[in-house]
């Protein structure tokens, strides 16, 4: 018998996962606070879906309790977690309503937990991981393997937010190398890595980032977009759920 068990992580326009049954809504106490979460059976596949954001969505970015979540997971034997980002396109195949699977992360957050092991409490000693893959490769295949039409390999920065960027901010994560921009993707994946989880991100771009289109962003085109997306993606989690 197979010992994966899986994890969704929802974000902006994922608060809650519509196919899972037998859904349970369980609080976890970890060291690192209280995560909320939700069991379920996707089929017949016991998932844990977690509302990044909360439900309904409250959250900033920045005051997401990612140790939390990243914990609370582990303690409930997750092996491998999608995590869903809505995040905006800035090189041109990068376009509004395009899904990716991000092969890299360039981290420009700052001041968030962002490791369980810094060395201050002997229970965590310092650990330096290797994060030269950001994302578990078999995972980000599977998706890849169960959806059409999404793109591979794309360089994720990660932005503080909540406010958007200004142009200058995204030419510079274009100068950078990245692709598409969100305010989530860290320290999610750092985090997965240091306790040895899986973790894939499956990004749907919602907006052309500052300055990629001549109008101004505001929340009812992005909210288009995820509505319309956010089906697909709902499609493509099940499919890799249980495969
Ligand atoms: N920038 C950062 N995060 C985002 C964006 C964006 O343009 N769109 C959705 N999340």
């Amino acid at each position: 018998m197979s010992t994966k068990k899986l994890a969704i992580i929802g974000g902006t326009g994922l608060t809650q996962l519509n196919q899972l049954t037998n859904v349970q809504s369980e609080q976890v106490d970890t060291p690192f606070g209280i995560a909320h979460v939700q069991t379920g059976k996707l089929q017949n596949n016991d998932i844990v879906f977690l509302a990044r954001h909360g439900h309904p969505h409250k959250l900033a970015p920045h005051k997401v309790n990612y140790r939390a979540n990243i914990w609370a997971l582990k303690q409930l034997n997750v092996t491998d977690i999608i995590a869903v980002n809505a995040v905006g396109g800035i090189t041109k195949k990068m376009q509004a309503g395009v899904l990716c699977v991000p092969d890299q992360i360039i981290d420009y957050t700052y001041g968030r937990e962002h490791t369980f092991f810094d060395g201050t409490d002997e229970t965590y000693p310092l650990k330096h991981i290797d994060f030269t893959y950001p994302y578990t490769q078999s995972l980000r295949q599977l998706m890849l393997d169960h959806s059409n039409n999404v793109l591979d390999f794309s360089v994720y920065g990660a932005t503080q937010g909540p406010r958007l960027e200004s142009i200058s901010e995204i030419n510079k994560l274009e100068k950078d190398g990245c692709d598409i921009v969100g305010m989530t993707g860290m320290p999610e994946a750092a985090l997965a890595r240091e306790i040895d989880l899986n973790y894939a991100c499956l990004s749907l771009i919602v907006n052309p980032a500052a300055g990629k289109s001549a109008e101004l962003i505001t929340m009812e085109q992005i909210y288009q977009v995820l509505n319309d997306g956010m089906q697909t993606v709902c499609g493509i989690l099940e499919q890799t759920a249980i495969a």
